[in-house]
């Protein structure tokens, strides 16, 4: 039988939580890692794990329990990660390699972890979400688009290294999207940004877990590599 556990990162709230639910509507089982819980969670996985993506045993023992209490992981969604903005001549460099530790090492922790398994079955899923401010950049988020550009490299050389294995890894690129991150920016700034945006309104957080469903389907098997953007317009890179 196929592997049909998938692990999401950050699936306490926001863009995880949505993906998490979608995932398990497509019939996956879904095991859902955070470094924090809140009992008024919008969705709660099947498994619940506490864990900080930066700490990679933490992350393998983490693996290794849903792997032996559910089953073999057959997809991985990364998409924990944090902000630090600052302007890069006023930033503090420990906020550079904190953004870099959650946002780029974390990702590869689980990367790692899963990938013996992956390949043992022949299968597997990766999808890692990067952010369109890799593609553009941003003022204010050196930190930021350096991680989430260098999830862009890490990710193409998985795909490259395990194609011939029948495991997938791709990026899915949000723009604006309507979660937690993007209400504590500053109302003008926030304003400012939805009015640029061509399809007229913010993405939702269903928006990226409907494209992040349809990455780790049977139809999406000859899609590896790719970065897919999800930015109703805003950038055609
Ligand atoms: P959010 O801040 O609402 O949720 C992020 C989740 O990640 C939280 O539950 C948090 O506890 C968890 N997390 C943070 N650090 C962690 C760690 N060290 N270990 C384990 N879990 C950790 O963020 P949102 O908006 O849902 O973003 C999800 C992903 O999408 C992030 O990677 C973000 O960079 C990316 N993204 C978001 C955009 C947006 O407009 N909201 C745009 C582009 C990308």
């Amino acid at each position: 039988m196929r592997p049909d556990v998938a692990i999401v990162t950050g699936a306490a709230r926001g863009i995880g939580a949505a993906i998490c639910k979608r995932l398990e509507a497509a019939g996956w089982r879904v095991a859902g890692l955070d470094r924090s819980w809140d009992d008024d969670n919008v969705h709660v996985p099947v498994v619940r794990e506490t864990v900080d993506v930066t700490d990679f045993d933490a992350v393998r023992n983490c693996v290794s329990r849903i792997e032996s209490g559910i089953g073999p992981v057959a997809v991985l969604v990364n998409n924990a990660g944090i902000t630090r903005d600052a302007m890069a001549h006023k930033m503090n460099p420990r906020d550079f390699t904190a953004v870099i530790d959650v946002n780029l090492a974390g990702p590869f922790h689980l990367i790692r972890a899963v990938l013996p398994t992956m390949r043992e079955h022949a299968f597997g899923r990766i999808v890692s979400i990067s952010s369109m401010n890799a593609q553009r950049g941003q003022a204010g988020q050196a930190n930021y688009a350096a991680a989430k550009a260098g999830l862009i490299g890490l990710t193409k050389v998985v795909a490259l290294e395990n194609a011939a294995r029948g495991i997938t890894a791709n990026c899915v690129a949000p723009g604006f999207i309507e979660t937690d991150m993007t209400a504590a920016m500053r109302g003008d700034v926030r304003d400012a940004e939805i009015a640029r945006i061509p399809a007229g309104r913010i993405g939702a957080p269903a928006d990226i877990a409907g494209t992040v469903a349809f990455l780790a389907s049977s139809e999406a098997s000859f899609i590896t590599g790719q970065v897919l953007s999800v930015n109703g317009g805003q950038l055609m890179p």
